[in-house]
């Protein structure tokens, strides 16, 4: 064997044709939320605390003047399991904390039965400001705030991604799917699972939706439990 012979891992030489294509584009990073722009979703930023910082701070859109204060989000900051929902009501705008009036009791009852700490998963909404009357945000609101929530995914990285209601689920999933036809389904996006479910203030309005909601918390606590540790 002569040893101009090339072996097993050299590179062959490149053909006309591969001389002349343009070289390898390395692909930019891609936001996990449809529609975000990575760019525009705080890159720059490297840690939940900092991120916290820069939105306390925010005047991206005109939700901060008519609320007392930023709800950031709470929780672990690796947890493996997020959940999001919409955003900030009165009690929550007064705590400055996620889910704590009465849709957040019943998230917490939820939350127990399914043997889930609060302390050990994240929870977030998808705009940090409360909308005056408890709107729902508009488009652009949440255009400006998702940018926020692209963020929070990538730094707290959870496994699993638990869409609280129809917002969360049109900015996560799909912005034309139906909360009734999406629930219960699992997804898979760039290695995270996503499962959309009832908003617990909806529970609160229509009791019909109490039965598929544990139906999809037992579903989220098995897969939870199912995790490989990290
Ligand atoms: N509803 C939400 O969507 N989020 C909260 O934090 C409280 C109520
Ligand atoms: N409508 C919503 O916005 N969310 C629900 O969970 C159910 C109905």
């Amino acid at each position: 064997m002569s040893t101009e012979q090339p072996g097993l891992f050299d590179e062959p030489e490149a053909t006309p044709a591969e001389r002349a294509a343009p070289s390898k584009v390395i692909n930019p990073p891609q936001a996990f939320l449809p529609g975000v722009n990575y760019e525009q979703s705080y890159p720059q930023i490297s840690s939940l605390q900092e991120l916290r910082s820069l939105a306390l701070k925010c005047r991206n859109c005109r939700l901060r003047d008519g609320c007392q204060q930023v709800v950031f989000g709470e929780g672990n900051p690796c947890a493996r399991l997020l959940f999001i929902g919409e955003g900030p009501g009165k009690d929550e705008d007064e705590a400055g904390l996620p889910f704590v009036g009465r849709a957040g009791q019943l998230l917490d009852k939820i939350l127990i039965a399914a043997e889930l700490k609060r302390s050990e998963v994240y929870i977030a909404n998808v705009v940090k400001c409360r909308p005056p009357g408890n709107r729902l945000p508009n488009p652009d609101e949440v255009k400006q705030c998702r940018n926020y929530l692209e963020a929070q995914i990538r730094l707290i990285n959870p496994q699993i991604i638990v869409c609280l209601g129809s917002l969360a689920s049109q900015v996560v999933i799909d912005p034309a799917v139906r909360i009734t036809k999406i629930r219960g389904t699992w997804l898979t996006r760039q290695g995270r699972s996503i499962i959309a479910t009832f908003h617990p203030a909806a529970l609160l309005r229509n009791e019909a939706y109490k039965r598929p909601t544990w139906e999809d918390f037992k579903a989220i606590r098995d897969a939870y439990r199912a995790l490989p540790a990290r």
